[in-house]
């Protein structure tokens, strides 16, 4: 792609015309700017940044920039490119024919590179046209014009590229416009980054939580990472993609959050529960729920939905709701049976551990009515009995038994 040479040399700007307006980062007056545009630019410009300062992702910036990047200056096309280490990702595009999406260049050599590391746009009327562009680079793709500006001028994240299918070059108003709209970018960058840092350690508090509400009737603590271990291969096994398993992997553990709520009294409880104290544990899922709730974080909204449901059965008897087949949804019921494998081959207060055979049993007999059957399924295609024991804690076990006795 846009491959420099002589950039690393340190030659100077081996490609930039000096931008309009002037190379040092200046104050904009945005007000004032858009009053230049055209009222149909200035109120798509207006619109996308109110759209960027609701952005509370990462994917949702990118939709909007590239979108944006090139509508706004009818360009033929616009790539979002964030800076990686040494490297530049060209995360997105919006352009009449493939640029490079996907791809990583070094920052030595492409000029989103150049742009981000001097800190000023660059403006490249035609790249045929210029001998120190690798033209082989360019040929593959419709560009000849380009104008690239960086996101974030005091100390750059990225850039947003326009690119021409002809000779062009960038006006004063449409490097300005393109400006505008990755200054826009950087404090939706900038934004999103402060939004992730807030949620990951809500997230890392109520982990804590969960593992508190979990270490009162598991010594161990385990039993929330092997329940979110079990539903994570179990989400892969029944395809969904990484990104859905993982996000249920993270949200498993929370399932049992509700326990707070629950007294020592009847957490621990060795004898059968009286139906009153059954009636309290039944309110444990809409509690965790509760906690949970609110949140505009995938994994927090999925950890919501886990711990509301992780008790319904696929017959439609279970609680809280009484939801019944896919009224259930798919985390509640991964969860469901991982979270009673679990239980059935660990002592708990009330009960010794079962074995695995006994188990499997039980599951068997259960599918159809409180598990997912298709679920069920899935589960003995992984292999159960290695799902019993965390890997550390089954070679920790290997280890003990090989010792010789005192
Ligand atoms: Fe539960
Ligand atoms: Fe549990």
């Amino acid at each position: 792609m846009p491959d420099l040479p002589g950039r690393a040399s340190g030659s100077g700007s081996p490609e930039a015309s000096e931008p309009p307006g002037g190379a040092e980062p200046r104050a904009r007056d945005l007000f004032a700017f858009t009053r230049a545009l055209p009222l149909d630019r200035a109120g798509e410009l207006l619109a996308a940044i109110q759209q960027l300062s609701l952005a509370r992702s990462l994917p949702e910036i990118q939709s909007v920039v590239r979108h944006a990047a090139r509508h706004l200056t009818g360009a033929d096309g616009a790539t979002f490119v964030l800076r990686d280490g040494d490297d530049c990702l060209y995360a997105d595009e919006d352009a009449i024919a493939p640029l490079w999406k996907g791809q990583r260049f070094s920052a030595q050599t492409c000029i989103s590179g150049w742009v981000i590391h001097n800190r000023r746009p660059a403006v490249i009327a035609d790249v045929y046209e210029d001998a120190r562009i690798r033209h082989d680079v360019y040929r593959p793709t419709f560009v000849h014009g380009l104008a690239v500006v960086p996101i974030r001028q005091s100390d750059p994240v990225g850039a947003i590229g326009n690119y021409w299918a002809s000779r062009h070059i960038a006006s004063d108003q449409e490097l300005q416009t393109l400006q505008a709209l990755a200054d826009s970018t950087a404090v939706a960058l900038e934004t999103v980054h402060t939004y992730q840092q807030l949620e990951d350690s809500r997230l890392d508090t109520l982990n804590r939580l969960a593992l508190a509400a979990e270490f009162r009737d598991d010594g161990t603590h385990e039993h929330t990472r092997r329940v979110a271990r079990t539903a994570f291969l179990l989400a892969r096994e029944l395809g969904m993609t990484p990104a859905e398993a993982s996000l249920i992997r993270q949200a498993a553990p929370l399932h049992d959050l509700g326990k707070l709520a629950l007294p020592d009294a009847i957490l621990l409880k060795r004898a059968r529960l009286t139906v009153p104290e059954y009636e309290r544990v039944k309110q444990h899922p809409a509690a965790g729920a509760a906690v949970l709730s609110g949140s505009a974080s995938q994994v927090m909204r999925m950890a919501e939905q886990i711990a509301l449901t992780h008790h319904e059965w696929w017959d439609g008897s279970g609680y809280p709701a009484g939801l019944a087949g896919q009224e259930i949804p798919l985390g509640g019921r991964l969860v469901a049976l991982a979270d009673v494998f679990d239980a059935l081959t660990h002592t708990r207060p009330y009960k010794r551990a079962w074995p695995v055979e006994r188990a499997l049993g039980e599951l068997r007999r259960l599918a159809g009515t409180q598990f997912d059957p298709a679920v069920v399924e899935a589960f003995f295609e992984l292999d159960p009995s290695a799902l019993v024991e965390l890997p550390r804690a089954r070679a920790r076990s290997a280890r003990q038994r090989a010792q010789p006795r005192a």
